[in-house]
């Protein structure tokens, strides 16, 4: 190996070790092994799609972490220029743009981050990992389920890192709270439960924001509204469906692919569980029936096939929630402020945990940095931000056919639960 190639990174999704075995037994370089290494002094090239609410918290992590983590922030990419313009100005990245095809055209970019609404995701994802771009995308990784499984295969295709941004993963409260479980700390796993709870106003729903709407009554002359549409049915310029897409279901699944994405991951990666059996969601438009079509309340329960159950408590009209914890026969695992504690029947405990990271961007991408320059794991891989997506699309349309609906594994669809023939027995 040269010397020039040692100091280098290769990217790729496996281990260190894997890493260095491949740089060690590399005799020359492909076009496509070229493409992979960082560039020149190591630093990292970085494109943000979206400089809207999140893509600004991005760009202010980027911006923290440019001298230590040795980054370049490229290129800011929004549809409305005046946010491009504003996003490049925060991080002084070198162009400002409202296509993002150019942006993954650009061979200083080494990876991607995807903030738009969810129905852009699969399409963005799925484009930049066919530029050879790493990609950190935005929860949930995709708005549908095909559409997961289309980045899911684009990513195994192309081998290029995918970093979902279900940022609480890079708090290791839950992979310890795994290896506890897998050691048997509370015994045979029976069930979860969870909560994403809020109190919105009582004459605005969940995600209105009127200030905006009433603003841009007009369509901001700089503001691209097909591009921004993309696939979802064309129609005039409405400020309600830009600033509040959470409300529609041509754009996001709502309460459960925003928030409960958060959750269900959690306990996913704590529990080590992937696709579930069956799963049920319940709620409605009960308190703000204001035009949107998808519910203001809603709460879900996922089965899944090694016999538990995970209930997510949710409600946007009250913020009492309940604890977030994981009932075993022998004990019970408590996710705290700082970390998780397991305590058997009568109280006493039997294993404790302190958090060393947390529900951190900045740690968040810092693990993508590492993965792309030594080969540490992702903390959200694809497979984790699928099996969210899974989860919850379950629910919303458990929820819109008033129906159980059931994961057929034969076929990796979900379908009503009633035309399956599943058991009601451990399966793995
Ligand atoms: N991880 C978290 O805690 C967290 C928090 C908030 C939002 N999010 C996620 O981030 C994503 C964005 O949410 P947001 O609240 O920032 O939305 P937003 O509406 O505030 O911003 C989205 C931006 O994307 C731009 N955009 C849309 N389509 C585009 C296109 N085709 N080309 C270029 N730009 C385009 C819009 O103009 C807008 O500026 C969502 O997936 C959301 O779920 C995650």
């Amino acid at each position: 190996m040269s010397p020039n190639v040692s100091r280098r990174s290769f990217l790729t999704t496996a281990s260190s070790a894997t890493v260095a075995a491949t740089l060690a037994s590399t005799v020359s370089w492909t076009a496509k092994s070229y493409g992979q290494i960082l560039g020149a002094n190591d630093r990292i090239g970085v494109g943000i799609i979206g400089a809207g609410v999140i893509g600004t918290a991005h760009l202010n992590v980027i911006k923290n972490l440019r001298e230590q983590n040795n980054l370049l922030p490229v290129a800011v990419v929004d549809c409305w220029k005046t946010r491009a313009d504003k996003g490049q100005a925060l991080v002084e990245a070198e162009h400002s743009l409202t296509d993002y095809r150019r942006l993954l055209q650009r061979k200083d970019v080494d990876y991607v981050v995807v903030a738009v609404p969810e129905h852009w995701h699969s399409t963005m994802t799925i484009d930049a990992l066919d530029a050879g771009k790493a990609v950190y995308c935005e929860k949930p990784m995709t708005h549908t389920i095909p559409e997961a499984q289309a980045v899911m295969k684009k990513q195994k295709e192309t081998g290029r890192p995918l970093q979902i941004g279900v940022q609480a993963m890079s708090d290791n409260s839950y992979i310890t709270a795994r290896d506890a479980i897998r050691g048997g700390v509370i015994g045979k796993v029976i069930q979860a439960q969870i909560e994403y709870v809020r109190r919105y106003d009582a004459k605005l729903g969940p995600w209105r924001v009127p200030s905006a709407v009433a603003e841009h009554q007009i369509q901001p002359a700089d503001l691209d509204w097909n591009a921004w549409l993309g696939h979802a049915e064309k129609r005039d310029w409405d400020p309600h469906h830009y600033f509040e897409w959470r409300c529609y279901s041509a754009y996001s699944g709502g309460i459960c692919t925003d928030l409960f994405i958060h959750r269900i991951t959690r306990i996913m990666r704590a529990c080590d569980l992937l696709y579930p059996r069956r799963v049920v969601g319940m709620g409605g438009i009960w308190q703000w029936p204001d035009g949107r079509d998808l519910p203001d309340n809603i709460e879900m329960i996922c089965e899944y096939p090694r016999g538990m159950t995970v209930y997510v408590l949710g409600t946007m009209s009250n913020r009492v929630g309940i604890d977030h914890l994981i009932r075993g026969y022998r004990g019970t695992l408590f996710f705290t402020a700082t970390g998780w504690v397991a305590k058997d029947k009568d109280g006493k405990v039997l294993a404790e945990h302190h958090k060393t990271g947390a529900e951190d961007q900045n740690l968040h991408h810092t693990n993508l940095h590492n993965h792309l320059r030594n080969g540490e794991a992702l903390n959200c891989p694809a497979e984790l931000g699928m099996a969210g997506v899974v989860a919850v699309n379950m629910a919303n349309e458990s929820w819109r056919s008033s129906q159980m609906m059931g994961w057929d594994r034969v076929h990796e669809k979900m379908v009503p639960a009633s035309t399956l023939q599943q058991s009601h027995e451990p399966e793995e």
